[in-house]
């Protein structure tokens, strides 16, 4: 059985995914800082005939993410899929934004993710495949957003975090690639104090191509297509999945 490890997997679009690869037939290792949501979706997954164990994980601690995938390691083997999926949208406009307020959102959103791709690849060499699946946003690849540009510039890093660990890790036979999620229905971006808020939101589907908001599982199904045999060839990609958005006109 393959295994994925994904962090920030008790709400949102890693819950979602979480669930997804569980359908899939993954043992999932369900992280998060979020105990209570994080156990609930391990227990669902188990309750719907699949596989899964909770780990709380902070991103923030390199001790913790190295002593989570050493106890995963020790039980399932190397593990075949990591998921970068947690992070933060603070607003804080430029004449806030301290030295560590950006730094805080950084250790997170960028910081976390290598911490956890560095934990897991050692295995993933030695066994010669693995895939790792890294979230940025389309305020990362495409738009600024104002009060937001730490958000911005961490999920900017991650676009180059994917290119160079894919370039490094390609010839051990792992593929490394990003999703940038355009406007997603998760509590993230219906937080009326970080981000948009439920009526903006509602209000941005007018302007997609597709004509709705994005939903967590349609960030999720694309998660596992990447974790996939089907993407064997695609490696150093972040793939932008918002409905149209980025390619529309008003
Ligand atoms: N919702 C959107 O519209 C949207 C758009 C683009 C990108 N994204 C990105 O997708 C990812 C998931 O976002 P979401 O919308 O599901 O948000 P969310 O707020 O619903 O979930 C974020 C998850 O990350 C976890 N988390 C936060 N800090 C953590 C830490 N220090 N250690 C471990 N886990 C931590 C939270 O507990 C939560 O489970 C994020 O990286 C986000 O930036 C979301």
């Amino acid at each position: 059985m393959k295994t994925v490890l994904i962090t920030g997997a008790g709400i949102g679009i890693g819950r979602s995914t979480a669930l997804a690869f569980g359908a899939a037939g993954y043992h999932v290792i369900v992280t998060d800082i979020l105990e209570a949501e994080g156990s609930k979706v391990a227990i669902e997954i188990v309750a719907g005939g699949g596989s899964a164990d909770f780990h709380s994980l902070d991103v923030r601690s390199t001790e913790r993410c190295n002593e989570v995938v050493a106890l995963v390691e020790k039980q399932y083997g190397a593990i075949d899929c990591l998921v970068n999926n947690a992070g933060i949208a603070h607003k804080i406009p430029l004449s806030e934004l301290t030295d560590a307020k950006w730094d805080h959102t950084f250790d997170i959103d960028l910081k976390g993710m290598m911490r956890l791709a560095r934990a897991v690849a050692p295995a993933m060499k030695a066994k010669k495949s693995g895939s790792m699946i890294c979230m940025s946003s389309i305020m990362g690849v495409a738009y600024g957003w104002d009060d937001h540009i730490h958000y911005s510039a961490a999920k900017s890093g991650v676009v180059g975090l994917v290119r160079g660990l894919a370039v490094e890790l390609g010839a051990h036979g792992i593929r490394v690639n990003g999703i940038a999620p355009g406007y997603i229905r998760t509590a993230q971006a219906l937080s009326v104090e970080h981000s948009v808020g439920p009526e903006a939101l509602e209000a941005a589907a007018a302007y997609i191509p597709l004509k709705r908001i994005g939903e967590p599982d349609d960030i999720a199904d694309v998660v596992v297509f990447l974790a996939s045999q089907g993407a064997r060839y695609l490696t150093g990609q972040v793939i932008t999945v918002d409905g149209g958005l980025l390619v529309g006109r008003y």
